[in-house]
């Protein structure tokens, strides 16, 4: 097993590397992702450590822009799709997992995971990663129709949890006129 497990000096460091490259809306979101992350997990008995660091990084490369994506994916081999093609921002979850690795020296396989899969989710995810997914959509900064619902549901069943969030994801993204992606409702369908 990778030994792995994140110090108050690591910690400082990410935060302190985080500050600097996201911008500080951005930043914020993390800091909450992270807290909801710790206080789901903990029902769930997952590593701190590991939410923690899941939760830091998940958006780290969200600031890349377009060219910097396609550039990025190129590069790192990552499966290009019709969705991804026109709206290369997906990208950011693979990316952010990819930069979590190589320069802020994560290792953990399960917390790299975690990042991947944050934006669409994926059937058969692990605890850590149904965590980090949720976390993400349903922070305390996040302001949309049913949300204070989906925290409490998230807090008593994780599962049902990631097939509302998904349907909350598929309804906006309909409303807005914006892509889908497949991962997307394969999710729904499978925690349904
Ligand atoms: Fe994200
Ligand atoms: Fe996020």
């Amino acid at each position: 097993m990778v030994f792995f497990w994140i110090n108050l000096r690591n910690r400082n460091k990410i935060l302190s590397r985080l500050k600097a490259t996201l911008d500080p809306e951005r930043y914020k979101h993390s800091l909450r992702v992270a807290k909801t992350a710790l206080a789901l997990g903990k029902k769930h008995r997952l590593s701190e450590d590991k939410l923690r660091t899941a939760a830091l990084l998940h958006d780290c490369a969200k600031y890349y822009s377009r060219t910097q994506f396609f550039r990025a994916a190129k590069k790192l081999g990552l499966k290009f799709d019709p969705v991804k093609r026109l709206e290369p921002k997906l990208f950011h979850a693979e990316v952010s997992a990819a930069l979590a690795k190589n320069e802020f020296g994560v290792r953990n396989t399960a917390v790299l995971k975690a990042i991947k899969r944050h934006t669409t989710g994926a059937p058969g995810m692990s605890k850590l990663e149904k965590v980090i997914y949720l976390a993400d959509h349903i922070e305390e900064g996040r302001d949309f129709d049913g949300v204070k619902k989906l925290r409490a549901l998230a807090f008593r069943d994780l599962d049902k949890a990631i097939a509302a969030s998904a349907s909350k994801t598929l309804d906006f993204l309909i409303k807005s006129n914006l892509p889908i992606h497949p991962e997307t409702v394969a999710t729904r369908n499978y925690y349904l």
